[in-house]
């Protein structure tokens, strides 16, 4: 059998290579999930909807309860005028920058990246045949317009932006939301926005770019915000050029998200939102002693403002990572967030306390 190029070349996640090379009962500082369970009410309405035989494909772009209450969403929190025929709902955020870069992308185009930045962006711009141009961040790991500004060449086409980041938990301020804006308007750059995080955020606010110009599109996902990531619920909006275009690779690469599972983020938007607020307390006190543990050992890094994650600067950081696996502690290099990672590891504090601490004593010991 032969393969194609475009997929030749691409990289297994360095994040699932350290999975894979642990053993079961080791303390996961690596995970990209929240170690909540789904709220019971979420659970319920899945099975309710399994019962009622509501199992058969959907729409393609979403049920239209679903996408009224989307729309509703980022009308209230986000300040985006959408409607729900501007909303697709795919699986996953991850779908959702599929489409968004394989609608916009024509092969030579440049896509700018944050660097370091989650996993997909490189390989999902380099299978849209795009190429991935790393935007090096500024010391608090976020992009500047005037580190964005050097990196624009006539073939630039898109950017994407991830406020709150992974793997850094770096948030953007409105000042530089809004100086990138006018920048992709001046240069008429497509922005995709990746607001998984959205609502796990300490200190700052978190802004939609869809609130100061129009060409972005924008991507969320209930995963991080309601513990639901294998439910495989994503959904984004721009403006409708773009939804039409990207409609018709999830039509026939996907047909419809899976209907039991957007019922449930239905239930998930409209019902109480009380799982957020407790998660986010748990995740801020994580965030804390992560942080406190840090210091003690002496470890540089830049208090995280939102998501779920530290990037602490460690010499030697990929041989850290080993003695640390070595050790039972899973963690992820910076590298495999990109070249601008070196020097970091990703340490994820979507698990316990008593993990956190534990794991921070062996990496005292290995760093002694
Ligand atoms: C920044 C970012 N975007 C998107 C995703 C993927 O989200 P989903 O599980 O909804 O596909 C992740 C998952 O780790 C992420 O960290």
């Amino acid at each position: 059998m032969k393969f194609s190029s475009r997929v030749r070349h691409i990289d297994i996640s360095g994040i699932r290579k350290a999975f894979e090379a642990a053993g079961s009962d080791a303390i996961n500082l690596g995970l990209g999930q929240p170690d909540f369970d789904t709220p019971e009410h979420i659970n319920e309405t899945a099975i309710k909807a399994i019962k009622d035989g509501f199992t058969g494909y959907t729409e393609n772009q979403g049920i239209l309860e679903l996408r009224e209450a989307v729309s509703e969403k980022f009308r209230r929190e986000n300040r985006i005028n959408t409607t729900p025929e501007q909303i697709i709902v795919t699986a996953g955020a991850s779908e959702a920058l599929h489409l968004a870069l394989q609608a916009t992308i024509e092969p030579g185009d440049e896509v700018l990246i944050p660097d370091p930045g989650f996993v997909s962006y490189n390989a999902l711009t380099q299978i849209a045949e795009g190429i991935p141009v790393s935007l090096p961040l500024s010391k608090d790991h976020t992009i500047t317009p005037d580190g964005m500004a050097e990196e624009i060449t006539p073939h630039t086409r898109a950017l994407i932006i991830n406020s709150p980041a992974n793997p850094t938990g770096a948030v953007q301020t409105e000042k530089e939301i809004r100086g990138i804006c006018e920048l992709a308007e001046d240069h008429d750059l497509t922005i995709i926005s990746d607001e998984v995080y959205e609502h796990i955020i300490y200190e700052g606010r978190h802004v939609s770019p869809a609130e100061y110009t129009e060409n972005v599109i924008t991507i969320n996902a209930t995963s991080k915000t309601y513990a639901m990531t294998g439910w495989r619920i994503g959904y984004t909006t721009g403006p409708t050029e773009a939804i039409e275009e990207m409609v018709k690779i999830h039509q026939y690469a996907q047909a419809c998200a899976t209907s039991i599972s957007q019922k449930a983020a239905l239930a998930a938007l409209t019902g109480p939102q009380d799982c957020i607020k407790e998660m986010h307390h748990e995740f801020k006190t994580r965030r804390r002693i992560l942080m406190n543990a840090l210091q003690e050992i002496e470890i540089e890094c830049t208090q995280p403002k939102g998501a779920f994650y530290a990037f602490p600067k460690i010499r030697n950081a990929e041989e850290v990572v080993q003695q640390l696996l070595q050790r039972g502690v899973i963690t992820t290099p910076g590298t495999a967030f990109g070249k601008h990672g070196s020097g970091h590891i990703r340490l994820s504090y979507a698990t316990t306390q008593e993990n956190i601490q534990r794991a921070m004593s062996i990496m005292r010991e290995i760093l002694a």
